[in-house]
């Protein structure tokens, strides 16, 4: 059993009910929970019944005076190994962003030494604002690590976008991880060190990778034969050149990689929402193949079949995630590589896609049948540019990532400075 101790700081959210499933099986891993509630928090979950499962102190006002005497706020913020906020509210996020310390919980936050951990939960368009997007991109630089939102359905019906918050079971693993390493934030924390070295150090990369599912009916699906394997090599290059990477997965059969923020969605509206969720990014890198068409409407029975035969399914097209990011006026990432797995025509088709997608380099390859490029090992790409084409050799597909990294840390430094004359 582990004697870890977290601060547990519950924001006033919806959400905040389900912090006591996150107690209990904390406690479960032997990991003690004190808690915080925001004001707003104690509209959602009692500290009674806080208290009653976390068997620890749940303080809720910093001007307590008998709080105060027996646990301070500075001991509060010290003796945990690791400071936890969830849900943390679109206000919370901004109060810590913007180094606020006016309640117990936004003081503990100022007043730590220790890792903050910050699992976000809101309306989708709360957290796809720019003020909270701006918020959390602070955050991450100041060293908080942020987990979530997933996306998916929230509690006012008919909202589905990012915004809830992460599962429990992967915050505990989360939470777990984090008290093995159990970096101190003023110390040498291992990540943070061995991030601020390489040729994208300090720099943001988001990958796409994978395939998107469709959903026809509750059990089947529209999908392609996408591994995922390229985008999670090139993630993993990225976060290798010290950057800070954001890979947004479909569904795979992959483990998520070490170091590097995994958002899992399964349709490409979902990968849209959480692509936008994650920007700004330096430099942007669409690996998927993200499914062109979806089925219109959505049933919630299974399909059942009929003696009048196979049943008509309407399809629209799909939003190209892709071009909604090469063509942004404002904030779109330094530089955006697309893919375009053909199987005729290759570099002819493209260079196209280049132009239409307004991409600056589109790395284009075989995915015929015989070349077993797609699910396989090895890759045969070519670079286009602007500039022209550039054939590779066959490689394995963990060096084309490091090439493909290599080249846009090259071409992102110069742009930088070109940028900044
Ligand atoms: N892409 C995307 N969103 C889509 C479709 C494609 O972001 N809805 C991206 C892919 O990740 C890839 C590039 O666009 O980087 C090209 O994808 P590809 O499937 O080859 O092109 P399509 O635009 O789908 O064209 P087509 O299927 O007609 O070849």
């Amino acid at each position: 059993m582990s004697n870890k101790r977290i601060l547990l700081i519950i924001g006033g959210g919806i959400a905040a009910y389900k912090c006591l499933e996150l107690i209990r099986r904390l406690r479960e891993q032997g990991v003690a929970t004190r808690t915080v509630l925001t004001k707003a928090a104690t509209h959602f979950v009692t500290p009674l019944s806080v208290g009653a499962l976390s068997n620890e102190a749940v303080l809720t006002n910093l001007f307590n005076l008998n709080e105060e005497r027996e646990i301070g706020h500075i001991r509060l913020s010290r003796e945990a190994d690791l400071i936890v906020v969830a849900p943390a509210t679109a206000d919370l996020l901004a109060k810590m962003a913007g180094g606020h310390a006016n309640d117990l919980a936004s003081t503990v936050l100022m007043a730590t030494n220790k890792p903050v951990l910050a699992a976000p939960a809101m309306n989708p368009h709360m957290w796809l604002h720019p003020a909270t997007q701006r918020n959390v991109a602070q955050l991450e630089r100041d060293g908080v690590t942020i987990v979530g939102p997933d996306v998916g359905e929230m509690a006012e019906r008919d909202e589905a976008g990012p915004g809830r918050l992460i599962e429990i079971p992967t915050l505990v693993e989360t939470i777990t991880t984090a008290l093995a390493i159990s970096p101190t934030r003023s110390g040498s924390n291992t990540s943070t060190s061995k991030k601020a070295k390489g040729s994208l150090a300090g720099r943001h990369v988001l990958i796409t990778a994978g395939p998107t599912h469709e959903p026809i009916d509750p059990v089947r699906y529209i999908a392609n034969r996408s591994s995922g394997k390229q985008g999670y090599a090139i993630a993993a290059a990225a976060r290798d050149a010290g950057a800070n990477v954001t890979l947004i997965s479909g569904p795979v059969t992959l483990a998520d990689p070490d170091d590097i923020t995994v958002r899992h969605i399964e349709t490409a509206q979902e990968m849209l929402e959480a692509t936008k969720a994650a920007l700004p990014a330096d430099i942007a890198i669409f690996t998927a193949a993200v499914a062109d068409w979806r089925v219109d409407g959505k049933t919630n029975s299974k399909i059942k079949k009929k003696k009048s035969g196979a049943p008509d399914l309407s399809l629209i097209e799909n939003p190209d995630i892709l071009k909604t990011v090469a063509k942004k006026r404002k904030g779109r990432p330094t530089l955006v590589i697309g893919f375009a797995a053909e199987t005729d025509a290759v570099v002819k088709f493209g260079t196209k896609k280049l132009k239409a997608k307004g991409a600056d380099w589109i790395v284009a390859n075989d995915v015929s049948a015989t070349t077993g490029i797609m699910g396989g090992d090895r890759n045969t790409v070519h670079l286009i540019t602007s500039n022209g084409v550039e054939d590779w050799p066959d490689m394995a597909k963990e060096d084309v990532a490091k090439r493909i990294i290599t080249q846009a840390a090259k071409t992102l430094s110069a742009r930088i400075k070109a940028g900044s004359k």
